[in-house]
């Protein structure tokens, strides 16, 4: 052992920097973080030394960390041959310069194991690690963890998670971070309600904006474990990788295995930034196209299908302004309530005697889209598919296996699963004019076979939207289930949550923008009392908080009064028209001293317009809380206005600030973002909405 260290590949923008590096023959990153520019780099900066009462060598955190290197924290490869756990011993074989990536090869001289790590600066400027373990050997091998090793900045010393529960999902929440090992996992099979698969760390205290923070993301629908092993103060370190059963996946000789993609998105300037990374390379998916207004049928009729009901609805949804008419569960054959039907993907007729047909033409004459709501990977026992088929079903042949909302899960890996599932949705998309696909996953799968389970559903929805490439996909599970990159290369919206309560809405959204960006995220405006919390809102409150996202109503629209219905279709008209800015520029969770305001907003990303949203969550312990700044480019010059989508909600004033008298006002752009405006005192569970405009001197 040489114990030299040797720069092998730099990635870097004017923002961020990973700098790859090998001692000896192990691969690591030796910086990940701060852009360090086209500089020069001293290898000689990212030797640690050696220490007594540890080993003898100098040891560094392989991007695929092992023991062999001396690495005493969770392995990067594990695999066994013949049920015996192989010691592997990783290395450096080659490094490919591409265009934006670095494509590094290791090898295991002794088992004929190849491990390709292909690292790339993407232009939002966030970093994709993919990962593919290939068995050179003629002998199988069984693969139990790959994870991929992340160092962050020793001052890393919190971490952020985000989950919760069902119907109160992204949760916010913060620990320390000092010499301790903490440990995130998934084994719910879907991206789960509890877990999400993201985690970012930072320097202490690190806010909307200001810190350094990394944010780290497993793009993958299934089970994953992330741990932040913090042991040393010198090195804090994330592995982040798939969590497999064991023998769940097995490389037959000569072949590979492509792990989960980890994005990573750095920011020196806090969380916001981070996002906006995120969000970015989101956007790149797909082109943009203006997200439809939806009418989701769920919360208006439930499993009460009627057809003549349906159609006043689609007429009043037209009328205030609806584009996209989305039927929800209970369409299918037995489907009457929650306890049959699933898995017989085919129009009720006791239902729908015509089919679908005449729904679906008086929603398209009335100048919407429609949708169909679908949940392809379970069957529920009484259920035609599952009295012909019981031997689809994973651990059907349990006496007494585990049910959720009454329905088992279909086994995705086989082939004819898939074929079936496939040939009903691509029979009901080819006969009927349907533009959406609203794709549900309601229980969470502990039978364990969870890897070809999600490539299996990744199999049939890619199949599905290569089959119909103009048809849009919805993600959604339980509400927000399963919101990850890996599903998003093929949904384009996610329903974020089975509440629509809007005060408890905006702390899931708020908590999903973190790494979503907002035009992603199902956004609807519910009934004036809410189903799930029975909690009452204001139409304006409850309007404000869907519009930053993709908007839509869940509400029986039959219900509305005509004062009602003429404020919805003004809020509708209203997202109409900023939609795209608010769909397409960079977001904003803004910083504020007072815990009970909830600032956000969208600015263009030449900061030429913007719009925010200024909420109080519940009463403020202070008269006049600090003033409002806004994250707007402080050497121009705007035209400010204040919306309100409904009566405005002021706490009792004498004499409110002189702007809000105004309504409309100049100001410069330092004074906005630098001093702020004073701060009216808004009502709890109230919204209003300020919108800047540059002022263009002739
Ligand atoms: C899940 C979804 C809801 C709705 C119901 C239908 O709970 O999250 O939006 O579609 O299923 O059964």
């Amino acid at each position: 052992m040489s114990g030299e260290i040797k720069i092998v590949g730099h990635l870097h923008d004017d923002d961020v920097s990973v700098v790859f590096a090998t001692l000896d023959d192990v691969l690591f990153i030796a910086h990940l973080g701060h852009s360090l520019g086209d500089n020069e780099i001293d290898p000689s900066l990212f030797s640690r030394g050696i220490v007594g009462g540890g080993l003898d060598n100098q040891t560094v955190a392989g991007i695929i960390p092992l023991p062999s290197q001396g690495w005493m924290g969770l392995p990067g490869l594990e695999v066994s041959r013949w049920g015996e756990r192989l010691q592997l011993n990783l290395q450096f074989v080659s490094v490919e310069e591409l265009t934006d990536s670095l494509k590094f090869l290791l090898y295991d001289y002794r088992e004929g194991i190849y491990v390709a790590i292909t690292a790339r600066l993407h232009i939002s400027g966030v970093l994709v690690f993919s990962t593919r373990v290939s068995n050179g050997d003629t002998e199988a091998i069984s693969v139990h963890s790959v994870h991929t090793c992340l160092p962050v900045g020793g001052h890393a010393n919190e971490i952020l998670t985000l989950g919760g529960r069902h119907a109160m999902e992204a949760v916010q929440q913060r620990t320390s971070w000092g010499r301790t090992k903490q440990l995130l996992e998934n084994r719910s099979g879907r991206t789960s309600h509890e877990q999400l698969g993201v985690v970012f760390v930072g320097s202490p205290g690190f806010t909307e904006e200001t810190g350094d923070v990394w944010g780290v993301h497993l793009a993958w629908s299934g089970n994953f474990r992330i741990m932040c092993d913090g042991i040393s103060e010198t090195l804090k370190t994330i592995h982040i990788g798939e969590l497999l059963h064991p023998d769940e996946v097995v490389i037959e000789g000569q072949e590979s295995f492509e792990a989960p993609d980890v994005v990573v998105s750095f920011s020196s300037q806090g969380l916001t930034k981070a996002s906006q990374r995120f969000h970015k390379y989101m956007r790149s998916f797909r082109t943009s196209s203006p997200k439809p207004v939806v009418l989701n049928t769920w919360e208006a009729v439930y499993f009460n299908h009627d057809v003549e009901t349906l159609k006043e609805l689609a007429t009043v949804a037209a009328r205030v302004g609806i584009e996209r008419f989305v039927l929800d569960d209970g369409w299918f054959h037995g489907r009457r309530n929650d306890t049959a039907g699933l898995g017989d993907w085919w129009v009720d007729e006791s239902v729908w005697p015509n089919g679908l047909e005449p729904l679906i033409s008086h929603v398209t004459s009335l100048g919407m889209d429609f949708g169909l709501w679908f949940e392809p990977e379970m069957v529920n026992p009484e259920s035609e598919l599952y009295r012909t088929q019981p031997e689809w079903v994973l651990d059907g042949f349990l006496d007494n296996p585990v049910l959720g909302r009454h329905q088992l899960v279909l086994d995705m890996s086989q082939e004819e699963v898939r074929e079936y599932l496939f040939e009903k949705m691509n029979a009901l998309l080819r006969t009927y004019d349907i533009a959406y696909v609203k794709w549900d996953h309601n229980r969470p799968l502990v039978e364990g076979a969870t890897h070809h389970q999600t490539r299996g559903f990744y199999e049939l929805l890619s199949n599905l939207k290569f089959a119909h490439p103009g048809v849009q996909f919805e993600s959604c599970a339980s509400g927000g289930g399963r919101i990850d990159m890996g599903v998003a290369q093929w949904a384009e919206r996610f329903w974020a949550s089975d509440s629509i309560d809007a005060l408890d809405r905006l702390e899931i959204q708020k908590g999903l923008t973190t790494f979503i960006p907002p035009e992603m995220l199902g956004s609807h405006i519910g009934s004036p009392t809410c189903h799930t919390t029975g909690r009452k809102h204001a139409l304006s409150f409850r309007a404000a908080t869907a519009l930053f996202g993709w908007l839509g109503v869940e509400w029986n629209l039959l219900s509305l009064t005509e004062r009602e219905e003429q404020q919805l279709s003004d809020v509708i008209d209203f997202y109409k028209q900023h939609r795209s800015l608010i769909h397409r520029g960079d977001f904003f969770r803004v910083d504020h001293p007072d815990a009970t305001l909830d600032i956000r907003g969208a600015m263009s990303t030449t900061q030429s317009e913007g719009i925010f949203s200024i909420s109080r969550v519940r009463s403020g312990p202070s008269n006049h809380s600090a003033p409002l700044r806004l994250p707007v480019d402080s050497k121009t010059e705007y035209t400010v206005s204040l919306v309100h989508l409904g009566s405005p909600r002021w706490a009792l004033h004498r004499e409110l600030p002189h702007w809000v008298q105004q309504n409309e006002f100049t100001m410069s752009g330092a004074v906005l973002a630098n001093v702020g405006l004073p701060m009216p005192s808004l009502l709890p569970e109230s919204t209003f909405l300020l919108q800047v405009e540059q002022v263009v001197h002739p």
